[in-house]
């Protein structure tokens, strides 16, 4: 069976490359290898360590993750240039499973206003660059960038001269994230009818999205419907701009939705949460609370009904366990939308057990601290209780927060 028809989806991880090149999100070799080790835990298939020719420090690192990494093949970025693909080579020459990544813009806006070349000139350098990381490496990725927004027969050419002079894995990347899922996935669809070699040799297609309209992993999600069996991604969706397809929403809509997408994958999904610590403490800022899977609220609830769900059975309220991504437990935060089932609730666990009058007394009042205060910490409820109450206090269940 052809890479194309397994149901098997590669995780190719961004965050060292595409991720490292957003603004706050720059990282040392020593920081690089630790976020290495950090995917390698995930169970990431391809880490892309950078991007061997912008700098003497990617250089290092591509090099240094080579030697320290083991398991998933190593990636370096190359523009269709000798200098870069042969730096690219020289960057992953320790590695045990290397790729070069060769990229090379489709687009007639960026032919014609960045690179300034005609489209017959970009379709042979796409053959030549494609050759030549061919005669270095065994294992070549080519990506036509700006994809999305190129002419859709000059893409098809570019894509078909890329295969035939031996690249193992097309990506069509959505470089400004300006696509829409249907359409993202018809062009996978044609791309892969109208150029029957893909199938024949095993080509694996690749998605590669960005954020700027929030539809990178939606689009990411179709491409994988539409047959493509490589996704990149980045830890906490950095990435230029609105950031790339955040990995941790890909990895867990394929487990939670495994009823519609039926792939599997390599990602050790409790591994998620921690990974995700690990970059927020490398780089300058940590995903906003709310961000799906690894934010801060993605596991906490406030609102009285849901933590009355909650309580009567998480599936109430929550698709997957904080668990299932490597995260400890839900969170029944108290505040002012909060009803009495979770107070009762996290004064149980402080110790304390109150009657049903008791709790219609101290309810009150913590609802009237709560309008007032945007956090209530368990000094403020112990604060609340009456003499009574407290002198009953039985050994807690749980730390003070
Ligand atoms: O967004 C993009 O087009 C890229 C390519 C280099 C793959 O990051
Ligand atoms: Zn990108």
């Amino acid at each position: 069976m052809s890479a194309n028809h397994s149901n098997h989806v590669v995780f190719f991880d961004t965050t060292l490359r595409d991720g490292e090149q957003s603004p706050g999100c720059s990282m040392t070799t020593q920081e690089k290898l630790t976020m290495a080790h950090a995917l390698e835990d995930l169970g990431v298939d391809i880490i892309e360590a950078g991007f061997a020719m912008a700098s003497e420090g990617d250089f290092a690192a591509i090099a240094t993750i080579t030697q320290a990494i083991r398991k998933p093949r190593i990636a370096s970025l190359a523009r269709a240039k000798t200098e870069d693909i042969e730096m690219a080579a020289r960057s992953l020459q320790f590695a045990d499973r290397a790729r070069i990544h060769v990229f090379l813009a489709s687009s007639d806006l960026h032919l014609e206003y960045k690179l300034k070349i005609s489209r017959a000139q970009a379709l042979d350098l796409c053959g030549e660059s494609v050759r030549l990381a061919r005669s270095l490496c065994d294992d070549v990725e080519f990506s036509p960038e700006d994809a999305t927004r190129s002419e859709r027969d000059y893409l098809v050419e570019m894509v078909r001269i890329a295969v035939e002079a031996g690249a193992t894995t097309i990506n069509m990347p959505d470089t400004v994230g300006y696509t829409t899922p249907e359409e993202y996935g018809q062009m996978f669809r044609e791309v892969r009818e109208r150029i029957p070699a893909i199938g024949e040799k095993g080509v694996v297609l690749s998605s590669h999205c960005h954020d700027d309209l929030g539809l990178a992993v939606a689009n990411s999600l179709a491409a994988i419907q539409a047959g493509a069996r490589q996704v990149e991604c980045t830890v906490n969706g950095i990435g230029e701009r609105a950031g790339n397809a955040a990995m941790e929403e890909i990895a867990a809509a394929l487990y939670v939705r495994g009823d519609r997408y039926g792939v599997s994958t390599s990602i050790r999904l409790n591994q998620i949460y921690p990974a995700s610590q690990v970059l927020g403490q490398l780089i300058t800022f940590r995903p906003s609370p709310n961000k799906a899977v690894v934010g801060a609220n993605a596991f906490a609830h406030e609102s009285g009904i849901h933590q009355h769900g909650m309580l009567a059975n998480p599936l109430c309220y929550e698709i997957m366990t904080p668990q299932l991504v490597g995260v400890d437990k839900t969170h029944l935060v108290l505040g002012k939308h909060s009803g009495r089932a979770a107070l009762r609730h996290r004064l149980e666990q402080l110790g304390f057990t109150v009657g049903r009058d008791e709790l219609q007394h101290v309810y009150y009042r913590f609802v009237a601290l709560a309008d007032r205060k945007k956090n209530i910490y368990d000094q403020d409820l112990i604060g609340l209780l009456p003499d009574a109450i407290r002198e009953r206090r039985r050994e807690p269940v749980a730390e003070l927060d």
